[in-house]
């Protein structure tokens, strides 16, 4: 069984082992997706569900409504991501003298888990027509990062300063607009 409280003391035990065993944690339990599910629900709304959140430590359920993608971002922290509900793929970019450029891509199925360093730039689409749910671990404050987070503009790539409130936004707008068609 997935017990919310017990992956988040497991995930703090494996912090101070590492990210590697932060991944064996992340993997284990979306090994047995119907079980998070039960303990987490059906994901059936977009949205960033938070879990945990402190200084070291930051477990959130992202659940990504159809269709939708969330513009290129960096966290400054070490996340591991699993998926235990649809498709998540992920662009990875760099950042070049002439800006912003792809360097690789994950497309992440259910049961399947992303381990991505402190530097790492991403971005999320859900390619499905139904919601996607993975969790995210970070080590560190997700809302408050140590060091200023940054996302870049889809169609200029333009570097801006994150903003947390716009993301939100970005999931209730995408869950409205899947809704507007199929309602
Ligand atoms: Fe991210």
């Amino acid at each position: 069984m997935f017990s919310k409280d017990q992956f988040i003391d497991d995930c703090r035990l494996a912090l101070d082992e590492g990210q590697a065993a932060v991944r064996e944690v992340v993997a284990s339990a979306v090994g047995n997706p119907d079980e998070i599910v039960k303990e987490l629900g059906t994901p059936e709304n977009a949205g960033i569900d938070l879990l945990h959140r402190s200084s070291d430590l930051t477990v959130i359920n992202f659940i990504w409504s159809p269709y939708m993608t969330l513009l290129p971002h960096n966290h400054n922290m070490a996340a591991v991501i699993g998926l235990y509900n649809g498709r998540e793929d992920n662009i990875f970019w760099k950042t070049t003298d002439q800006g912003l450029e792809a360097a690789g891509a994950d497309s992440l199925s259910t049961g399947q888990v992303a381990s991505l360093g402190h530097n790492i730039i991403h971005s999320v689409a859900n390619p499905l027509g139904k919601f996607s749910a993975a969790i995210h671990v970070y080590s560190g404050d997700f809302f408050e990062p140590d060091e200023p987070r940054s996302e870049w503009d889809h169609e200029t790539l333009q570097q801006r300063p994150w903003d947390v409130e716009a993301t939100r936004t970005a999931f209730r707008e995408a869950e409205a607009r899947f809704n507007a068609v199929n309602t």
